[in-house]
């Protein structure tokens, strides 16, 4: 989920007068002189980068306030990926998931692995636990999991099977900052979990993402690993620059006092979407546990690929623009090329849209794109 822009206004003309153009999302701003009386300190510091006080500073709330492991704040969710499978040392075959973003698969692709895809469960679109041992192998070393749109995973079911087969677990958590399993932060899950503050995502810091684990030793290595393995003058650990900026930790910082203000709501946007697709012919994700659910993202799966297009055409010219996320499924990327292998989740990325949320949604627009919906879909 790359861009934070809108998609190019189809028709101006068409608008509504009474709202601008409604991207699939924005990002949470904070009040500005919020974020400069943090900024302030910078300024009087001189630090700017290099794990400084704002850094240490973000990590221990992100500890203390979300009960999360080990945060271990990086440049970006992509990079922590990248560490996470580094770190493990892993080699050989990583089970992965078929509906992911591209880049949960480039990291295994780039770290020297091969994905080995496993398909989705059809109502929560997460990796289907049911079918991942048939694909391990001996060359198997690692689950790779993405918690699909924020809900969880079914965490006890893939550790019960990387236990059997003495696996790794990694969970890519880019989605899932805030969503909890059985009251339990869900990064806590695996020997390690990821997530991303990118700005499209609920909670962002610009750029951003951050590391989990509760292995200690891990931790150290993760920490040395992501300032290019510098440790005092000790320079014994290949690592990378993954190192984040005081800037970015500042936002951080200044948005975390209105964490409790963008749960509320979303959650509270979300259930008006669901309200007013109510009956419809769509499908809406299956969410178990909804006090748990951090209510990041609203897909919307049509019944075939050309209802999904003739929505999205529809809203477009009317200035309202949802997203094809995940559109390929993972397994029809170029450079893997196993189409066919992972039906559900194939079917699945032509069919859904990811429909307009963030703070500032117009109240109307639920109602808007529902009306168009129902619609398109009768004529
Ligand atoms: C599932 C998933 N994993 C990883 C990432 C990468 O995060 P970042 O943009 O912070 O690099 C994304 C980005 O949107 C994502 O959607």
């Amino acid at each position: 989920m790359s861009s934070i822009k809108p998609e190019p206004v189809v028709d101006a003309d068409t608008s509504s007068p009474l709202r601008g153009p409604v991207p699939v999302t924005k990002p949470f701003m904070p009040p500005f002189e919020e974020f400069i009386e943090v900024m302030r300190g910078v300024w009087d510091r001189g630090w700017v980068t290099n794990n400084g006080p704002l850094v240490a500073e973000f990590e221990k709330a992100l500890e203390e306030r979300f009960g999360i492991q080990g945060p271990v704040f990086v440049a970006n969710g992509t990079l922590a990926l990248h560490l996470a499978i580094r770190a493990l040392d892993l080699k050989g075959e990583i089970i992965t998931t078929a509906f992911t973003h591209p880049v949960t698969t480039i990291s295994i692709i780039w770290e020297g692995c091969t994905p080995v895809f496993v398909d989705i469960d059809p109502e929560t679109f997460n990796i289907d636990p049911a079918r991942i041992e048939e694909r391990i192998t001996p060359r198997t070393s690692a689950i790779l999991a993405t918690h699909v749109y924020g809900v969880p995973c079914d965490v006890e079911a893939i550790q019960a099977i990387a236990d059997r087969h003495g696996l790794k677990v990694i969970y890519d958590g880019a989605h899932a900052f805030g969503t909890t399993y059985k009251g339990r932060n869900i990064l806590n899950w695996g020997d390690i979990s990821t997530t991303s503050f990118h700005a499209t995502k609920i909670f962002q810091t610009v750029e951003g993402g951050s590391l989990h684990t509760k292995d200690p030793v891990l931790l150290e290595k993760l920490r040395r690993m992501r300032q290019m393995g510098q440790w005092g003058e000790s320079f014994e650990l290949m690592g990378i620059n993954a190192k984040n900026s005081e800037f970015h930790a500042a936002m951080g910082i200044a948005n975390l006092p209105h964490y409790e203000e963008i749960m509320a709501r979303r959650k509270t946007q979300w259930a008006h979407y669901a309200r007013v697709l109510d009956g419809l012919p769509v499908q809406l994700i299956r969410v178990d546990d909804s006090d748990g659910y951090n209510h990041s993202y609203f897909p919307v799966v049509f019944r075939d690929q050309l209802s999904m297009m003739s929505v999205r055409e529809a809203l477009d010219a009317i200035d309202i623009h949802p997203r094809r996320y995940f559109s390929p499924a993972t397994t029809e990327l170029p450079y893997v090329q196993l189409d066919g292998t992972c039906p559900t989740a194939e079917n699945l990325a032509s069919r859904v849209l990811c429909l307009p949320m963030y703070h500032e949604l117009q109240e109307g627009v639920p109602d808007e794109v529902a009306g168009v919906i129902a619609d398109v879909l009768s004529s």
